[in-house]
């Protein structure tokens, strides 16, 4: 019997590669530059399974485009590039990779904290420029991070992470989520729930870990900013939408915030000029999970859910199990 064909718009890596080797006829994008959206519709046509990242619009037209469909495994734990109604309505099964990017999110949105509050590019800069003249009392002074109150919009299982990482700085961490978290993890986190308003004006650090739905379109706009401390920042490491990119710009300009760092952008890989050439903000290139070893874990995810499907298993992070079910 022939193998199942499977289009891959990454070339991925070693391991997850060559277990999708054993058991599939794999069809891999080669290129540095992601596939042009007509090369892709052209790739899936023949297509049994498409592993695909977060860059790839995966709608009707591409569904329409790939009749032999079966599972769309996305190589992210995020799937708001993924149409997961229109799959579902055509059977076609979408898996993504929670929980092995925690940790390494974690992380990098803590250091996007840090560096904002404590300027550490401004200082970079200033020693690369050749200009640095030596110690002075009062140069590139920052906002302290220890003992602050930090502020966690979502408190799934990222933000958790970096709830827990904040145990070492000796700071408060306080909470909002669409449902309260059980008491016991509160108490574990030492993370206290509030509405979301009272996180705000109470905030020193906001950071952002809700994933991108209708609901959380914005959910840091103009009359989310003015609720914030005039020395508060901003920390996203989410999706870019759920800020409006054009309101923090322009609480920027007006002084109402301290500061942002952001890892995630409105429209990537565009990213708003208003935002380019402040030395208050940090801009990082989507790249909260980029570690190898994690990239590697999510990779392999996206491999073992595709393989699941094919030997009769359901695919272990399916966000739609409800496709399985015969038509
Ligand atoms: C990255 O942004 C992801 O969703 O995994």
């Amino acid at each position: 019997m022939s193998k199942p064909k499977v289009f891959s718009t990454h070339p991925l890596f070693e391991a997850p590669r060559k277990l999708l080797d054993e058991h599939f006829a794999v069809d891999y994008w080669d290129h540095p530059e992601r596939p042009p959206r007509n090369e892709l519709l052209k790739r899936v046509a023949d297509k049994d399974a498409l592993i695909c990242l977060l860059t790839e619009k995966i709608n009707d037209e591409l569904l329409t485009a790939a009749p032999k469909l079966r599972i769309v495994a996305n190589v992210a734990v995020g799937f708001d590039n993924v149409d997961v109604a229109a799959c579902t309505q055509r059977k076609v099964v979408v898996s993504n990779t929670p929980g092995v990017l925690d940790e390494t999110t974690a992380d990098f949105a803590w250091l996007l904290l840090m560096a904002v509050a404590r300027r550490v590019l401004e200082g970079d800069q200033l020693v690369r420029s050749g200009k640095w003249t030596g110690w002075n009392l009062d140069q590139l002074c920052g906002a302290d991070v220890w003992g602050k109150t930090l502020g966690l919009l979502g408190l799934g299982r990222i933000g958790r992470a970096v709830a827990r990482r904040s145990r070492g700085f000796g700071m408060r961490v306080i909470y909002h989520d669409t449902v309260r978290l059980p008491a016991e993890v509160e108490k574990e986190l030492h993370a206290e729930f509030m509405e979301r308003d009272a996180v705000l004006a109470q905030a020193d650090f906001v950071s952002l870990h809700v994933p991108l739905f209708p609901e959380t379109r914005h959910l840091m706009s103009a009359p989310q900013f003015a609720k914030m401390k005039p020395t508060a920042f901003l920390i996203n490491a989410s999706r870019g939408p759920v800020v409006d990119e054009a309101a923090l710009v322009a609480a920027l300009d007006a002084r109402r915030i301290a500061g942002a760092a952001l890892d995630v952008f409105e429209n990537e890989p565009k990213v708003h000029p208003g935002l380019v050439g402040r030395s208050n903000v940090i801009l990082a290139p989507h790249m909260a999970s980029a570690s190898i070893e994690t990239r590697t874990r999510m990779a392999a995810m996206a491999a073992e859910n595709v393989i699941a499907l094919f030997a009769g298993r359901r695919p272990p992070n399916a966000v739609n199990p409800e496709a399985l079910e015969a038509k």
